[in-house]
This record gives structure tokens, sequence and C-alpha cells, in this order.
């Protein structure tokens, strides 16, 4: 595994993340993994040199369980139980105290993230995790008029003197990285996590010189778009009770899917590459801006692929602008019209 600073952070992640929206049950997900196996994940990806591990305050979360946090119960839980703290560096999540993914646009940061909602939800996360200090805490959506607003600065500042979080970091609506312009010149927040894959490429003209100009650390998320640039779903793939990716490969999205990856699968062989996975993320960590990336993993099959991209071998300029013929700028999230 190599390891890449995260901006002004100045923590070493490892290139390869893991994301941990799906890995216990989810309403957007459906079923997620036995404890145990979660936990040979967790051990495995540490094993192979991973640190990096995200979570939220909302992955698991349930209108009938309000008071369960899953996936950073059972981060915190292994953690302790393993006593290897120390080997990972913690993202988590704010949510929006609306629970409005993305954050509509008459938003302020008071109606979605108000002062008392930070710090119960920093001591929520702390609890859940069983840790006394995060390394990076999000806010969980974004927009930049809530930079113009002065409290939460005051808050986070507070929050970080008190040792319960080292660094702030946003993660900008889905898709529209330049909803946090502002906010990255100001100089406040150290991170960004967002959107950047094959068919989104936006944020490279967007994004990438504002935080290279401020040092701000990049964190790719849903690299994979929600499995869609893995080649494995197809016009047959049948999505399990509960998975948010029955809606958003509905209808005609599917075939143009696989049409779309059919396409891409034809750049594999000449690039020495063995599947459109592993294209995806190479495509990513080719761009020296991002310090990692984070495809959700819940199989070791998985893990152990993903990892193994981060060998430094990058793509060459020539695949890279060929594929920029490939984006495919929407968004199917189901929630993002609510
Ligand atoms: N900041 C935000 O608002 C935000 C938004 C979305 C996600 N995230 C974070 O980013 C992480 C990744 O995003 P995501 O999980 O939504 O989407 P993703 O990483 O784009 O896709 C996840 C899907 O890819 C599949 N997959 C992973 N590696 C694979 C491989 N090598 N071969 C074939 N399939 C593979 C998984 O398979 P299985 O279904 O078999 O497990 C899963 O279905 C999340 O877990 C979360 O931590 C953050």
């Amino acid at each position: 595994m190599n390891y890449r600073r995260l901006g002004k952070t100045n923590l070493q992640l490892s290139e390869i993340g893991m994301g941990t929206w799906q890995i216990t049950d989810d309403p957007d997900w459906g079923k997620g993994n036995s404890e145990k196996d979660s936990f040979d994940l967790l051990q495995r990806f540490i094993d192979l040199g991973g640190n990096h591990i995200d979570t939220a305050w909302a992955y698991g979360w349930s209108d009938d369980k309000p008071l369960i946090h899953p996936s950073e119960e059972l981060i915190g839980k292994f953690l302790k139980n393993t006593h290897q703290r120390d080997k990972v560096v913690l993202v988590t999540k704010i949510p929006p105290i609306n629970h409005l993914w993305p954050a509509p646009e008459n938003s302020t940061m008071a109606s979605t993230f108000p002062k008392q909602h930070i710090i119960d939800c920093v001591e929520d996360s702390l609890r859940s995790l069983q840790t006394d200090s995060l390394e990076v805490m999000l806010f969980h959506v974004w927009r930049d008029i809530f930079n113009e607003e002065e409290e939460w600065k005051e808050v986070c500042k507070k929050l970080t003197k008190e040792g319960k979080v080292q660094y702030w970091g946003i993660s900008p609506n889905y898709f529209e990285p330049e909803e946090c312009i502002n906010t990255l010149n100001e100089g406040f927040i150290s991170v960004v996590q967002c959107m950047f894959h094959i068919f989104h490429q936006k944020p490279i003209k967007t994004l990438f010189p504002i935080t290279k100009k401020n040092d701000v650390g990049i964190v790719a998320c849903a690299p994979l778009d929600e499995g869609g640039l893995t080649g494995s779903i197809t016009l047959d793939t049948i999505f399990e009770a509960g998975d948010f990716r029955a809606d958003y490969f509905a209808g005609d999205r599917l075939p143009e899917l696989v049409n779309r990856t059919d396409k891409l699968k034809e750049l594999l062989g000449e690039n020495d590459l063995s599947n459109l996975a592993e294209l995806a993320l190479r495509f990513i960590l080719s761009f020296k801006e991002v310090s990692s990336v984070i495809p959700g993993m819940r199989k070791m099959k998985n893990l152990e692929s993903n990892v193994a991209v981060s060998d430094g071998k990058i793509l060459t300029q020539k695949l890279i602008e060929k594929l920029e013929d490939h984006t495919w700028e929407r968004n199917f999230y189901p929630w993002a019209s609510d």
C-alpha cells in the first residue's frame, strides 16, 4: 500500500481507504455483513497496510433505531477489541439535522448544522467509535453560502481546542463540486470529500485548482459509481431488497450503463488492466491532487483487489485523455429531488 499526504493536515492516508456505508445493515443498501465478516475485512484491510477508514453518523442509521449508529459502532468495537485505534485515521461525518441529502438551495448553516447539533454529533461519534479524538470530521452536505456564517467556525475551533476533532472537512452536495470554492478559499477547511470518477470528471477543472492553491486534501468517494464502474452490473442484475441501486440504475439507465461499460472494457487489454474496477481506481489515483480513494467494500475479494491497485502505477496521459470522452454527468440518486 502507498500513502499520500492529506493536504495541510499532514496526515498520511493509505491510497485506498475503506468505505463503510454498506458494511452494516443500511436502509439504502439492505443487508450488511455479519459482525464477524466485517471484523475479518477490517483486519485484512489493516494487515494489507490500509489506515484510512471512512464512516458517518448516518451509515446504517434508521428512523426506528435513532440512537444507533451501526457503521461507526462496528468500527469502534473492532478497534477497541483489537487495540488498533492507533493504526488508523478515522474520518466520520455530521449529518444535516433535517436529514436532507443534498442540502436544498435555501439552506443555511443554522438550519442544516446548528451549533448544538455539531456538538451533539461529535459527542455521538466519539462514543460510537469509542475514541477520545477524531482525525477528521466532515459536514455531510455542503453549500458554499454556509461559509458566510461564522458561528459554526467558532464551534469547530472550540472542539479542536478540546482535542475532540483534529481537522474539519466538507462533503459538497453530490456532483456539485463548485459548491465549496469560497469555503476552501477561506482556509479553515482542510479536507474535501467529493464524488470523482470516470463518469464524473467535473472536479478536475472546478475543484482541483482550488484545493491545490489552498493545500486542501481530496478524498474521492463513490469512485465506482455505486458499482456501475465495476462492469459487474449487467442487464440481468437484480438488486437485493432495500438496495437503492434498483432506483439508481432503473429503466433506461441500465442499458445505457451497460453500453458505456462495454465501451470502457475495450480499453482494458491494450492497457494491461484486468478489469473495470481497476481502471476506475487507477484513473482516480492518477491525479496527484487526490490523497485517497474510498471504494465501498464488504467482500474480501473486492477488498484485496482494490488494495492491490495501490502499487504506484498510474494511467498514461493518452489513456486519461481518452477517458475524457467517457464522462456521463448526471444525478441518479433517488433522494436527490427530495
Ligand atoms: N461524502 C458522501 O456524501 C459520500 C457519498 C457516498 C459514499 N461515500 C463514502 O464512499 C464510500 C464508497 O462509495 P459507495 O460505497 O457509495 O460506492 P462505490 O464505492 O462507488 O461502489 C460500491 C459498490 O462497488 C462494489 N465494489 C467495490 N469494489 C469492487 C470490485 N473490486 N469489484 C466489483 N465490485 C466492487 C461494491 O460491491 P458489493 O455490493 O458487492 O459490496 C459496492 O456495490 C462509501 O462506502 C462511503 O464511505 C461518501
